[in-house]
């Protein structure tokens, strides 16, 4: 639907307080979010982006617990983290509050008072887990039991980690509260239940008919939502961290997390416009974009829709909202429990002045369509390979060969030539192109054109060599050198909404004054006569070390993690003493051992088992170099049926341990013993 617009609300996903910002978080929405909003003031629109934490949820309340502090103590520790992170990384926000603010708190209890006044909730009962110990309902989350579909017996109440089903507190074997261990009952407990199905028609044709531009992951969510029927959902939860439900006898209930957190949205607005903050969701004019990541699309596109019509009072609806899919780091996916993330706070600690790097490298990687996927050789590829040796590279030859030809002064251009005018003519067309790509939620493409400005300037020196044409004609070198100082603030223009350091950087060099989206591309941006600085490079290479750094500290998390998750083999069914006794075991040293040709797993050893020498192969040859087991002891089984393994005959098998990982380390006795010994 084409509206005319006076202005922009761009509210971000409010990240939960639970742990710091990744770069999926980045990725999904607060870069892409930042480049949109810089890009609308740029153009001079009126824009406001909204951000803040989310503080309720029972995953803050369950890390309190384990660490053994309060709620608060939990969000207040990561808003800090989260809000300064996002700063540094240039993120944009107008306002970056929280939801226990008091104001926060307030408009959450309101909104949900005039839905209950309004009769816009249903009030059903149900059993939910009880805690007699502790008095207290329990969400499925805080009840551990058997799986019943693995076994595993530490699933939670919502999902089983060993096999990865989702589950209902009430599937478990043997339910267990984890706070106190107690068994769990069930108890009836009343809630307040949104009728979402009270609004399905509406929220079909709002979103099916009225907005076919909507992004195609997101507009096949909610259609399979809306084809399989909305029910009533519940917005309030026994629990006592959150906001308290505003009625009476509702003690010890609290509003839902995913009922209270948009109305952050709300809560964040009249934060900063205390005056003005109802036109910004009242007024038709107003435009809303919500950016998220694809795990919260039904709650903007079905639950707050349905929210803000039940509310009424002029509550707009979004005019778009731009889910992303997730990223992936190194090939698996980004896990907050499993430390399988790269940090915010700790990249900007680890790369110190790199921030554009990242949000280059976030942007040109963005999962906009499709799951994607972060690697560091990726991220070092792009910063030597494009931001140094494309971007920087073009903008520092310029500037060096002013300096030298100019002092340093923008010349005085004399007539263009068809070379010139095509290179003013690629580079509109570029900057066109990273507009219309904005304008649609393309922002990989609209970097990628972006960075055709400075390939165009490149190709432009290239072509014309200034160099050359010095020692014959000076007057045309002040009109390559001025054409391609003019690309150089085209960059600092269409670049700041994606590199905003950088583009500030630039524009103090080029002491370019004036930074509006419609002046780019003119053919007098940077007025001859204007002085430049010394020029610095814009960016730096990354070197090997600064990557590998990176990795081994991945590779180190990969190690804890199946040390943490490894599981014991169930025991074995009993066997009778004869049939063990039955098996000869025995200490053996180590006379010869080497690799097996054409075999990379397999290594051959003699050894002394104090009858003979005996040939034995093995299949540990990637976790032990053949000189390391000579001399030693190890323990083998001697009366199996000997085996041809790649040609050699093996007179029996040595005995290893496997460990969570997979290696491989050899059994032997823990002091030396005679060659022969029997093991029993
Ligand atoms: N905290 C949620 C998450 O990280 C997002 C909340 S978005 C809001 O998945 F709309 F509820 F604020
Ligand atoms: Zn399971």
């Amino acid at each position: 639907m084409q509206k005319n617009f006076k202005r922009t609300l761009i509210t971000t996903a409010l990240p939960y307080a639970n742990g710091p910002v990744h770069i999926g978080h980045l990725a999904g929405v607060y870069i892409p979010a930042d480049i949109y909003a810089r890009y609308l003031r740029s153009r001079g629109d009126e824009v406001v982006m909204i951000g803040g934490s989310d503080e309720h949820g029972v995953p803050i309340t369950i890390k309190a617990r384990k660490e053994g502090v309060t709620p608060q103590d939990i969000v207040d520790c990561y808003h800090a983290i989260i809000r300064d992170s996002m700063k540094e990384l240039g993120i944009s926000f107008d306002v970056y509050s929280r939801t226990t603010s008091e104001l926060h708190r307030q408009t959450a209890s309101e909104f949900f008072r005039r839905l209950y006044d309004n009769d816009q909730f249903e009030k059903q009962t149900s059993m939910q887990p009880y805690d007699e110990q502790a008095g207290q309902f329990l969400a499925d989350r805080y009840v551990t039991g058997t799986c019943p579909h693995c076994g595993h017996d530490g699933a939670y109440g919502d999902q089983c980690e060993a096999c990865g089903t989702s589950l209902n507190a009430t599937d478990l074997i043997n339910p267990r509260s984890s706070l106190t261990d107690a068994p769990v009952t069930m108890r009836e407990t009343s809630h307040w239940y949104l009728p979402l199905n009270r609004w399905e028609d509406a929220l079909r044709h709002w979103i099916l008919d009225e907005h076919t531009e909507w992004k195609t992951n997101v507009a096949g969510q909610c259609k399979s939502w809306l084809d399989a029927g909305l029910q009533p959902r519940a917005v309030s939860r026994d629990l006592d961290w959150g906001v308290p439900v505003p009625v009476e006898g509702a003690d010890g209930k609290v509003l839902y997390v995913w009922f209270d957190a948009p109305i952050g949205y709300i809560s964040n607005t009249k934060e900063i416009l205390p005056d003005s903050w109802e036109k910004w969701w009242k007024d038709p004019e107003t435009r809303i974009i919500n950016f998220i990541g694809k795990d919260n699309i039904v709650f903007h596109c079905i639950v707050f829709p349905a929210m803000l019509m039940a509310y009424g009072d002029g509550f707009q609806l979004p005019d778009n909202v731009p889910a992303n899919e997730f990223l992936n780091l190194e090939g698996d996916k980004i896990s907050t429990s499993r430390n399988w993330a790269v940090w915010l706070h700790e990249y900007l600690r680890d790369f110190p002045g790199k921030q554009d790097v990242l949000r280059y490298v976030l942007t040109a990687t963005a999962p906009e369509t499709k799951d994607n996927d972060f690697t560091w050789a990726d991220f070092q590829a792009r910063n030597n390979n494009e931001l140094v040796a494309i971007l920087g590279n073009f903008v520092n030859r310029a500037m060096m060969l002013t300096h030298k030809y100019f002092n340093g002064i923008v010349p005085e251009p004399g007539e263009f030539t068809e070379v010139d005018r095509q290179m003013f003519a690629d580079v509109r067309s570029a900057i066109k192109s990273v507009s219309e790509s904005i304008d649609t939620f393309h922002f990989r493409e609209a970097l990628r054109c972006a960075m055709d400005i400075a390939r165009t300037g490149n190709k432009y020196l290239q072509e014309t060599e200034p160099w050359k044409v010095a020692k014959t004609d000076m007057p045309r070198v002040a009109t390559v050198l001025y054409c391609a100082l003019q690309v150089c603030a085209d960059i600092a223009v269409v670049f700041e909404p994606f590199l905003p350091f950088m583009a500030e950087d630039l524009s103090k060099m080029l002491h370019l004054e004036s930074r509006d989206w419609e002046a780019a591309g003119s053919e007098n941006l940077l007025p001859a006569g204007t002085t430049l600085e010394q020029p610095h490079l814009l960016f730096e290479k990354i070197d090997d070390a600064a990557i590998d750094a990176q990795l081994q500290r991945l590779q180190r998390i990969k190690e804890e993690n199946k040390v943490n998750s490894f599981k014991a083999q169930p025991q074995a069914p009993d066997v009778d003493f004869d049939t063990f006794a039955r098996s000869d075991l025995r200490v053996g040293t180590v006379l010869e051992c080497e690799k097996v040709p054409k075999a990379d797993r397999l290594l051959r050893f003699l050894i002394d088992d104090g009858l003979q020498k005996r040939t034995i192969v093995s299949g540990i040859a990637k976790y032990y170099k053949p000189e390391e087991l000579i001399g030693k002891q190890v323990c083998f089984i001697a009366n199996l049926p000997p085996r041809k393994l790649k040609g050699i005959i093996s007179q029996g098998m040595i005995l290893s341990a496997e460990n969570a990982d997979g290696s491989l380390v050899v059994i032997g006795p823990s002091a030396p013993v005679v060659p022969g010994a029997q093991v029993k």
